[in-house]
């Protein structure tokens, strides 16, 4: 019997090679290892072997079943392969991107500058163990304001600031603070995500504001979260991004969704520039202790939990890294700009 099954495995082995369709190795398959196929059959008399002998053939034959399986998968695979590569031939397409092409105009591309940052801050942050969050850019009233402790009252929600729409319950987002709220109603403590993305403000555009720009929010919530916690998650960014230890502080800002509010600032120098008429403080990260009635909107007891917030501004972060003096340079479309920066 264990002859009998050699010879049909080898006998398989010879066929498959032969095979240039994918239905013909399939059937091939089946006729040995199929329900009515000839491994099938010769397992029908293993009621009259020995015990001894059974002890052998039902691992064998599961290990020749096995090896046909490998096999057929690779073979169709291999079948799929020639196929394709059959297709181009016969379209013709020339898939290289040769000099010749380039000098005729077509250009290879990057990403954008602040899709490059915004990529290596996700990074910086999945490295700590952070989750990458998305929202709506279209929002309600609810997840852009309310629940994050901005009254009715608030200038914030003046109608020169935002874009409402005609419904005036639905808005552009103002800010990425709305995926702080949406993390804390799809997750349990303790988390910690960051969420980037555009937001939108109705100002009149100038050097260093634009209707569109972007965000990067960032959250952790837990047990006894603590400034020192937040201090020390920015620096690690920014040391990180600059790829050098920065100096910051911290002053009180006033932000409804956090208490005690913060700007955090950076001592900055313009590289090549004296040290005393170009350096200074610069603002560049708000951020804080999430604020109790943010934590219950989301349905986090504060009593149990708190933890830290903050907004990055990645247009912002773009014009001082590369020291670019006009945000509308970012959106402008201009390709003169956009090739000063290499691929990603
Ligand atoms: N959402 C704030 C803004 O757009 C930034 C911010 C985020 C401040 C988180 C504090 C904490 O200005």
């Amino acid at each position: 019997m264990l002859q009998k099954m050699d010879n049909i495995f080898s006998d398989f082995q010879a066929k498959i090679e032969t095979l240039k369709k994918q239905a013909d190795v399939l059937s091939l398959k089946s006729e040995v290892i199929g329900k009515k196929g000839t491994l099938a059959e010769i397992l029908k008399s293993l009621k009259d072997a020995t015990p001894e002998q059974r002890k052998t053939i039902g691992p064998k034959s599961n290990q020749i079943k096995q090896d046909i399986e490998k096999m057929v998968f690779d073979k169709i695979q291999q079948i799929e392969l020639a196929e394709v590569n059959e297709k181009l031939e016969k379209s013709k397409i020339d898939f290289s991107l040769t000099d010749s092409v380039l000098a005729k105009g077509l250009q290879a591309s990057g990403l954008h500058p602040v899709s490059q940052i915004q990529r290596e801050i996700e990074d910086i942050f999945i490295s700590m163990g952070f989750d990458v969050l998305d929202g709506p850019h279209i929002e309600n009233e609810y997840h852009n304001f309310e629940a994050l402790n901005i009254p009715d009252t608030h200038p914030a929600r003046d109608m020169q600031d935002t874009f409402w729409f005609k419904d005036m319950k639905h808005l552009l987002r103002t800010h990425t603070s709305t995926i702080q709220v949406r993390g804390m109603e799809s997750r349990k403590p303790p988390f910690k995500f960051v969420g980037p993305g555009k937001v939108f403000r109705c100002e009149r555009t100038d050097a260093t504001h634009e209707m569109c720009f972007h965000q990067l929010e960032g959250m952790m919530v837990g047990k006894d979260i603590n400034v020192g916690n937040l201090i020390y998650f920015m620096k690690t960014l920014l040391k990180q991004i600059f790829k050098k230890d920065m100096e910051v502080r911290l002053r009180p800002g006033y932000f409804p969704f956090v208490e005690p509010g913060f700007e955090l600032d950076i001592r900055w120098k313009k590289p090549g520039k004296g040290e005393s008429e170009h350096s200074g403080w610069l603002e560049l990260l708000p951020c804080g202790m999430v604020h109790p009635n943010v934590l219950k909107a989301g349905g986090i007891d504060p009593e149990e939990y708190n933890g830290f917030a903050f907004g990055l501004g990645l247009d912002r972060l773009v014009m001082v890294k590369y020291m670019i003096e006009d945000i509308r340079h970012l959106h402008s479309g201009d390709l003169r700009f956009n090739k000063q920066f290499k691929a990603y």
